[in-house]
């Protein structure tokens, strides 16, 4: 489905921030991608997203595929009707509006009207809190409630690919455990999922596919499970994140079982 290729970025004329990175994401896949402060995490999905120009970088090589087409040289906005939309670092939201506003924000990406009532009650069953809170100004939010509002901004416009930039951080574990289940169960209504984050484990439960960024170049690749059990990853980022991991790791198993009881309602009808 998305396909980057030797991809090389630079911010201004000194900043060399990735080359060489490959990242390729499947139809109907979570992969992750990780790596520490500064890696470049954040400049990949901004690549993707077409909206490194607006940061003061460029792409000096390689390219960007999304369906088979070229994307790298799209508007921000020609990448989101394309299906491609990205949560920003930082829970990003329209603090001065409502609940309800930022949700209607949204769905101006959305194809026809059609697609937004349908986006609109996926985001309704996704995040019931939104639905509670519509008239409420965003800013009054708690930083959970402002990181499920700004995924659920980005559903509105139907996304078939969802890029996520560290929406764990700086929650409670129980709150990422949320997330963590959130992802899971986007992913499994047929959207694709790129999950950046510094909590390895969280994110190495919910992708199937995982890399490492370091420095600006990918230093390790492959199946979430071969990564979680690789001793570099376990020394490098799977200390210490203990309580916060068996809540996302129940929050999963949950909506994982919930999930192959779906699939197997629907093969079985
Ligand atoms: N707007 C910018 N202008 C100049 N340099 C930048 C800019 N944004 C990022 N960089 C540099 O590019 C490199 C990659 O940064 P990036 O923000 O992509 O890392 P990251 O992996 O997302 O880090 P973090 O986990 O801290 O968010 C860093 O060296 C950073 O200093
Ligand atoms: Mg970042």
């Amino acid at each position: 489905m998305l396909s980057v290729r030797g991809l090389g970025v630079r911010y201004g004329r000194s900043v060399s921030a990735l080359e060489g990175v490959d990242l390729e994401v499947a139809t109907d896949s979570v992969v992750a991608v990780l790596g520490g402060n500064g890696a470049g995490k954040s400049t990949l999905l901004r690549a993707v997203s077409g909206t490194l120009g607006l940061h003061g970088g460029a792409i000096t090589s390689g390219e960007i595929r999304f369906r088979d087409e070229r994307i790298d040289r799209l508007d921000p906005a020609v990448v989101v009707r394309r299906g491609v939309v990205a949560v920003p670092e930082g829970r990003q939201v329209f603090a001065r509006m409502t609940v309800e506003e930022n949700l209607r924000a949204g769905g101006l990406g959305a194809r026809s009207a059609a697609d937004r009532t349908a986006a609109r009650a996926r985001v309704s069953e996704l995040f019931p809190v939104l639905a509670e809170r519509s008239g409420q100004r965003a800013g009054l939010l708690s930083g959970g409630e402002q990181q499920m509002l700004a995924i659920g901004r980005a559903l509105m416009s139907g996304p078939s690919l969802l890029l996520l930039d560290e929406p764990s951080l700086g929650l409670a574990p129980q709150m990422i455990g949320r997330i963590a289940r959130i992802v899971t169960e986007i992913h499994s209504q047929g959207t694709a999922v790129v999950l950046v984050e510094q909590n390895a484990t969280m994110a190495l439960q919910v992708a199937d596919h995982a890399a490492v960024l370091e420095v600006g170049r990918i230093a390790l690749a492959g199946p979430a499970e071969e990564l979680a059990a690789s001793n570099d990853v376990q020394r490098l980022y799977l200390g210490g994140h203990a309580e916060s991991d068996e809540q996302a790791a129940a929050e999963v198993a949950q909506a994982r079982s919930h999930r192959s009881a779906r699939r197997l309602a629907r093969w079985a009808g």
